[in-house]
Order: C-alpha cells, then sequence, then structure tokens
C-alpha cells in the first residue's frame, strides 16, 4: 500500500545498501547518539571501518551524490535499520522503516506534498488517532544562534536540570528540549523558541508549508520544542504521534528538510526533503486502534489424529491436493491439545480421527467455535465422502 501512495506521486524505488562506509553515517552529525551510541560498526576483513545502516536518508544521499540522478529525483525505499538501543515495546535493535526522500527542490509546496503522503498512507491504513505535528529549524545561522541562546538559558540554572540532561547539554543544546523527565519540564517549558531566532526567508518558507497543510485541509500542531534526534535538519521538521505507545516511543514516523547533507557527502548544493516511518510501531498503532480486525482463516479445516499421526500425514496431504488448506498438529499430542490447537488455526471444521474412525474407514466432522454459528453438532461419515461434503460446505 505504501508503495502505491508514493508511486501515484512520482517515486521510484531504490534499494539501498544494508551497511557503509562509516564516514557516510558520521556525516548524521557526531552529536547525535545514533551516531555516537548506538551504530554497530566494525572494520571488515579489508580494515575498511564499515556499519550497519541506522537509517537510510544517508544512504540514499550518498547514492544520488554518487550516480548524479536528473532533478528533481524522488525516491521511496522500505527495509531493515539497526541501532544499539535499549530494547523495549517500540523501540529495537533492528526495526524496519518505509521512506521517501526528493532531492533537488526547495518549494514549500513540497514539504506539503511530502508530509501529506504519510499522511494518506496513515489514513488508507484506517489509522484515525495520528496526530502530525511540526516544526521550523530554520537555515543553519538561525538554528546555531538559537543552540547559542539555549546553552546559555540552561547554564543559568543547570542545578534544576536533570543530570541525563546536563550531560546532552554539553553535547548538543538542542536535544535538551526533547527531554521526558519531569525535573527538566518547567525549564523546557519557559525556554527561548526558535521562532524567535527565523531569518525572514525561513519564516516565509515554515509559513507557506502551514498554508500548504491547510490547502490539503491536514490537520497539525506547531511545536516549537520538536528538534528532531539527527543533526541534518534544516527548516521544516514534523512527527507523526501515535497513541499506543508511551511518550518516550510514541513517533510512528518523521522527518524533514536537509538542505546541507549532500554537500556533507561531497555533492553539489542542493535541498533535500524526507520522511521515514516506523513499521514496527505503525503496526502496534494499527493492533491498538483494531485496523486489521480478526485474521483470515489460515486453514479450513484442522485434522486431529489420535492414533499416532499417520491418518494426518495423509488426509491433509489428500486435501491440500483437493484445494482444501488444512493443518494438523504433531508429536502425538493429547486430543485436549490437538483441539486446542485446532482452535487457535481459525478452522472452519477439525475433522477427527480416533481409533474407531480408523477401524471403521470414517472421520468425525466437528465444526469449530464461531465459524458455523452456535450448532456445533458433529458427524461422523464415511472417509470417502469427506472431500466431496468439504467442498459442497465450505465457501469456494
Ligand atoms: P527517525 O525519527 O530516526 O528518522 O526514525 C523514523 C521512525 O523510525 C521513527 O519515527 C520510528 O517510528 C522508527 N524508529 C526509529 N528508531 C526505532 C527503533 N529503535 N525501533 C523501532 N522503530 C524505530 C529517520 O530515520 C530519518 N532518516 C527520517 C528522514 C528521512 N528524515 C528525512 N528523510
Amino acid at each position: 500500500m505504501f508503495a502505491e501512495v508514493v508511486e501515484s506521486a512520482g517515486f521510484g524505488q531504490i534499494i539501498p545498501p544494508m551497511f557503509e562506509d562509516l564516514g557516510v553515517f558520521l556525516r548524521l552529525g557526531e552529536a547525535t547518539d545514533i551516531v555516537t551510541k548506538e551504530m554497530y560498526d566494525f572494520e571488515d576483513k579489508g580494515g575498511r571501518r564499515v556499519a550497519l545502516r541506522p537509517e537510510m536518508t544517508a544512504g540514499v544521499v550518498r547514492a544520488f551524490v554518487q550516480h548524479r540522478p536528473l532533478l528533481p529525483w524522488k525516491a521511496w525505499y522500505a527495509g531493515p535499520n539497526f541501532r544499539y538501543e535499549k530494547a523495549q515495546q517500540g523501540r529495537y535493535r533492528q526495526f524496519d522503516q518505509v521512506g521517501v526522500e526528493v532531492l533537488g527542490v526547495d518549494d514549500p509546496h513540497l514539504d506539503a506534498e511530502v508530509i501529506s503522503l504519510a499522511w494518506d498512507f496513515y489514513g488508507r491504513l484506517g489509522l484515525r488517532q495520528v496526530r502530525l505535528v511540526v516544526n521550523s529549524l530554520g537555515e543553519p545561522q538561525d538554528r546555531s544562534r538559537y543552540v547559542d541562546a539555549l546553552r546559555v538559558y540552561f547554564s543559568q540554572d543547570l542545578a534544576a536540570l536533570s543530570p541525563e540532561s546536563r550531560q546532552t547539554l554539553e553535547r548538543n543544546p538542542l536535544r535538551v528540549l526533547d527531554s521526558k523527565r519531569e525535573q527538566d519540564a518547567p525549564l523546557v517549558a519557559a525556554a527561548p523558541v526558535i521562532s524567535d531566532f527565523y531569518s525572514a526567508d525561513a519564516a516565509e518558507h515554515f509559513a507557506r508549508v502551514l498554508a500548504g497543510l491547510d490547502h490539503l485541509a491536514i490537520p497539525y500542531e506547531v511545536r516549537p520544542s520538536l528538534v528532531r534526534g539527527l543533526d541534518y535538519y534544516r527548516k521544516t521538521t514534523f512527527e507523526f504521534i501515535g497513541a499506543a505507545l508511551e511518550s518516550s516511543q510514541n513517533a510512528v514516523g518523521g522527518g524533514g528538510r536537509y538542505d546541507g547533507l549532500v554537500e556533507d557527502l561531497g555533492g553539489p548544493s542542493t535541498p533535500g526533503i524526507g520522511f521515514a516511518l516506523g513499521v514496527d510501531r505503525t503496526l502496534l498503532e494499527c493492533d491498538a486502534e483494531g485496523v486489521f480486525g480478526a485474521p483470515a482463516n489460515p486453514v479450513s479445516v484442522f485434522v486431529v489424529d489420535v492414533t499416532g499421526g499417520a491418518e494426518a500425514l495423509t488426509l491433509t496431504h489428500d486435501l491440500r491436493a483437493a484445494g482444501i488448506a488444512s493443518d494438523r498438529a504433531y508429536e502425538g499430542r493429547s486430543m485436549k491439545s490437538q483441539m486446542k490447537a485446532a482452535d487457535r488455526s481459525g478452522a472452519t471444521f477439525a475433522i477427527i480421527i480416533g481409533g474407531d474412525e480408523l477401524a471403521s474407514g470414517a472421520v468425525t466432522v466437528r465444526p469449530l467455535a464461531g465459524q458455523v454459528g452456535d450448532d456445533r453438532t458433529q458427524s461422523t461419515i464415511p472417509r470417502t465422502e469427506l472431500i466431496p461434503m468439504l467442498k459442497r460446505v465450505l465457501p469456494s
């Protein structure tokens, strides 16, 4: 579905490599946790420093610099990423993302269009509780004046900051704004806001992005503390917040502009923007919002053989050959345990073979709970009649 949404907007697929030269990822910013603490980097047999990708933007931009496709270049991707994180629900060391990148366009309409692709995708999945938060980090010089102001502001009241935020302040004052610690909340709430540092161009660009979102009737909240975890962002940043997970990992997706990254990776000055959506967190959100409903029946019948298992082997084979999806239990389990497995399988019928059935060439057909109304009357029929009977009663 993601491919459908983005391909209808002119994006082509790119498959970036799973690992790259470490230097490619160092451009994500040496003040970011993703680079300093979370990268799986190692030396290969040729003595090169390489790293598993912690995200895909850097690899896509590296490929752009190397191959110089025509501008504007619109690429989408899907695949796993690796970050050495403290694993918990919604935060994994290997996780999947789908995302897009567009290179070569500075137009704020594109920012609105890119955001709308993610928004439409969530909508098409049936998610209704995902919220969009947006911000602008201004031009690089706005951002660096803001960082200086934050450093001064937080340094004036160091004792009021949590020890963790004091450490963050040394490395990256912007990230202190991300603190979810209660102790930091009053100071963070009263901190200087980035919008006071925008140049006229940056303010104008952001206003036009918001106007674009208004035109598309996409609801958003402007959150001045949204700084994101990667250093390459300039101007527009955004995040999609789900309702299912704790606040420290409730972002189901995020992105923004990175107008300096192509140059950082050795290419010509080229604007860029994109997003990545966390597949794992999006699925958790889907579960929480109940958008997928009950799973489709994977099989139609479940064979319960309490005579040793050889009958189940041949019967499932015959059923499948006749086009009837079937499954069974293994290892000679008890009748009770096999019936539990039958119930879990979602099958319409359990086909039971006990000693009596085996001796008389019959099978017992038992409707399973929730499949055929409340009528759970079972019947024993000759085995030769089983397949024709199932073909009559099962939906084709
Ligand atoms: P990110 O915010 O680091 O941005 O990751 C995007 C999304 O990936 C997050 O919102 C989250 O849903 C998911 N994610 C991140 N880390 C984990 C994890 N450890 N476990 C599970 N899910 C996770 C980027 O990666 C940027 N490359 C996005 C971008 C593209 N910006 C511009 N273009």
